[in-house]
């Protein structure tokens, strides 16, 4: 396998008036504009934008008349078929690219973790194995860096050269499991920068949690809520504080993953701006997740179960102003991503942590969620614009992992990954009807403005007037290759929409939104 972007093949029996389509009468969202534009899509890829478009006979139309058209959402952060804390997650690519396509997700990444002392090309290579069969959407694939050697340091530059890998997470938190020193953090650093890919971290201080866990349990305390008590915010905002610090250090591009927490969010705004002030292209990066835009950790009364349902790490914060805060700061550009960290167990699995909140496998759901969660959250209340929204589900992530512009924007010539994005209908989540495999879901009960009426993955229409019909093994593995330039030239991220006009769209949606609400 080389990184060169593989040719999509198309079936003979594919290439007909099936394999056409043109979306008429949108608005076509991109991260900098909105337009009046249909969309003529052959062979997978978008051929032509505009209005009285010529195309051939014989296609099928699909009438995207009062709705968005958006780039299909990519999800920078999922867990499928993860062994993690003695249970593995029950989404495996098959159900958990299902899941994505049907919130209109159409890329995913996600994170192959050796374990420690393992090879990174043998993790490589058990992860495409995993995946190529099943995967109903394109996916990447970050490498996680969980213990560090010279072998770890060689094996990284091959996955540069050879495989299409151009980002590393490192770990700061599970100490004695994947957690790595500031030492070996500063190495792993410089050994990215030298290959021109880009870090990713866990910022959690590893060292006080496990401190933490050690008082709690000797006082008794077992229950899942010991979770939260064990890493507070500024256990997490610290490790932010030093990763970034860690990264300026040898001047290597870092995108912190998942930030749960107000004072992380602001701690990496603060490293931003410091950068910028000395007149940096600024290279750090932030994501936070649906599950930190959607709900919060101040649910109450609440089960067992409940709880251990909402476990993850960094922690759901017992803080309800939260979400909205991290929506600023996204709003703001000083964060640039939203991601799932989809990684779901089931109830019986969460059940190993029964003794003890330290055993509770770690890990939520999101990937089908995310996009309606973020505009019910973000655009409904005018936190975000249409295009803001575009930018941080989908074109800011395709920008920084080398998949622009492919990915994330509509195009002439990008993959015909396209969503119609119905913001005028409703729906609410549930575990009883969604794609997932696993048993609960942590929006339970949420009511989302913004339904995905089609969602064309490939140019195939995967969701189709909102019926799911997704075809295991249609995506392909996207080679990422390094030195993005967004990342390393510099280029700015998307142009900035005019306060006014946006402003204008955001009142337009909330009144026609508002006109379908009752009372
Ligand atoms: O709790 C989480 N986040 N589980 C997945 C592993 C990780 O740290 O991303
Ligand atoms: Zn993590
Ligand atoms: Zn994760
Ligand atoms: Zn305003």
């Amino acid at each position: 396998m080389t990184s060169n972007t593989p040719v999509k093949k198309v079936p003979i029996h594919l290439q007909s008036s099936q394999n056409r389509l043109l979306i008429k009468n949108g608005k076509v969202v991109n991260a900098d504009k909105i337009a009046d534009l249909d969309i003529y899509i052959e062979n997978g890829v978008i051929q032509q934008l505009g209005r009285n478009l010529i195309v051939p006979g014989g296609v099928r139309i699909i009438d995207a008349g009062g709705c968005y058209v958006i780039p299909g959402g990519i999800d920078p952060h999922t867990h499928f078929e993860l062994e993690l804390m003695g249970a593995t997650t029950v989404d495996d690519f098959y159900h958990g690219t299902k899941a994505a396509v049907a919130g209109g997700t159409t890329t995913i990444i996600d994170f192959a973790l050796p374990r420690r002392g393992q090879s990174l090309l043998d993790t490589y290579k058990n992860w495409r194995q995993k995946a190529d069969e099943k995967v109903c959407c394109d996916y990447a694939l970050h490498m996680g860096i969980t213990w560090w050697s010279e072998q770890v340091q060689q094996e990284m530059a091959e996955l540069c050269e050879k495989h299409g890998i151009n980002s590393f997470k490192a770990f700061m938190a599970y100490k004695g499991l994947y957690q790595l020193s500031d030492s070996e953090l500063y190495d792993a650093f410089q050994t990215v920068r030298n290959l021109g890919a880009v870090a990713m971290v866990h910022a959690e201080n590893g060292d006080i949690i496990a401190k933490n866990t050690e008082k709690l349990l000797s006082a008794g305390i077992k229950g899942p809520e010991g979770h939260q008590l064990s890493r507070p915010e500024e256990v997490e905002a610290e490790a932010v504080t030093r990763a970034c610090t860690i990264a300026n250090q040898v001047d290597c591009p870092l995108y912190v993953v998942h930030i749960m927490s107000k004072s992380a969010g602001d701690a990496m705004a603060y490293k931003r701006k410091e950068l910028m002030k000395k007149g940096k292209h600024c290279t750090l990066y932030g994501e936070t997740l649906a599950a930190a835009i959607g709900t919060h950790g101040n649910r109450i009364p609440c089960t067992w179960h409940d709880q251990a349902a909402h476990v993850l790490s960094p922690p759901l914060r017992p803080d309800e102003t939260t979400p909205n805060h991290l929506l600023t700061l996204l709003n703001e550009n000083a964060l640039q991503c939203t991601g799932s960290d989809n990684c779901t167990f089931n109830k019986n699995q969460k059940e190993l942590g029964k003794d003890s909140f330290t055993d509770i496998p770690n890990g939520v759901n999101g990937v089908q969620d995310r996009l309606s969660v973020i505009w019910e959250k973000g655009v409904v209340p005018g936190i975000l614009s249409p295009e803001k929204f575009v930018a941080v589900t989908s074109t800011n992530a395709a920008k920084i992992f080398n998949l622009y512009p492919r990915k994330g924007v509509i195009a002439e010539g990008s993959d015909a990954d396209v969503v119609v994005w119905n913001y005028k209908a409703k729906r609410t989540i549930s575990a009883k009807t969604h794609a997932h495999a696993c048993d609960y879901n942590i929006f339970e009960g949420l009511e989302c403005h913004g339904v995905p009426e089609f969602v064309i993955v490939g140019g195939r229409v995967c969701v189709d007037e909102g019926n799911l019909r997704v075809a295991q093994g249609h995506g392909n593995f996207l080679p990422t290759p390094i030195n993005p330039p967004f990342v390393y030239e510099g280029q700015t991220p998307e142009v900035e929409v005019d306060h006014k006009e946006n402003h204008q769209v955001i009142e337009e949606i909330r009144e026609q939104l508002h006109g379908l609400t009752p009372n």
